[in-house]
């Protein structure tokens, strides 16, 4: 069947994106498990509570639609966390695994807000208001874990350069007291 419109496109990209956040909701976990960082671990544990919310958003709109709550295979998001596993097993450790954890988060992140951008909009044109609310909102959360995991980076990876030179302990507080205050400028501004 020949399928020429934007509503069958948005149901196609929910179908997409409901498969991507249960694969995530599998990999999240061990995420979590390989980190070092205990505030990097509760952040992964964190986003796994909102990960389950998603899904059941994504839910709610199938069923406001009258539709079958269905997932199509993500390759996108098979293929961000098979990379996410791959640093699981990389030889690393510390804080060098817990930043190419974040590394591999991030890139997750920035594909949601990418899909949740996009189907938020569709939702917004084809005049589905609550639909397009409950994406937004899950855009906003997937926007506010990327900021965290930026915070978190701007402290391990610093810690993670450090790792294996004497002095990797003095340089930390020196690098990351001249980042925190501008990154949080960028931030700030960002919430407008
Ligand atoms: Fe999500």
């Amino acid at each position: 069947m020949e399928q020429n419109d934007l509503r069958e496109l948005y149901i196609d990209e929910l179908r997409d994106v409901y498969d991507a956040e249960s694969q995530l909701v599998k990999a999240l976990p061990d995420m979590a498990e390989a980190a070092t960082s205990e505030q990097l671990r509760s952040g992964f544990e964190q986003h796994l509570e909102q990960t389950r919310v998603h899904v059941q958003r994504i839910e709610q709109i199938f069923n406001e639609l009258g539709m079958k709550v269905k997932g199509t295979k993500c390759k996108g998001m098979q293929g961000l966390v098979n990379e996410g596993k791959k640093m699981i097993k990389e030889d690393f450790e510390g804080e060098v695994k817990d930043a190419g954890l974040i590394s591999a988060a991030q890139r997750v992140e920035h594909y949601e807000i990418a899909a949740y951008g996009t189907l938020r909009t569709y939702a917004n044109i084809l005049g589905e208001q609550e639909a397009a609310a409950l994406l937004e909102e899950t855009l906003q959360e997937e926007k506010q874990t990327d900021q965290k995991l930026t915070e978190l980076a701007e402290s391990i990876n610093v810690r993670a350069a450090g790792e294996g030179t004497a002095a990797g302990s003095e340089t930390d507080e020196d690098v990351v007291g001249e980042i925190s205050p501008n990154r949080r400028g960028k931030a700030a501004g960002m919430d407008h």
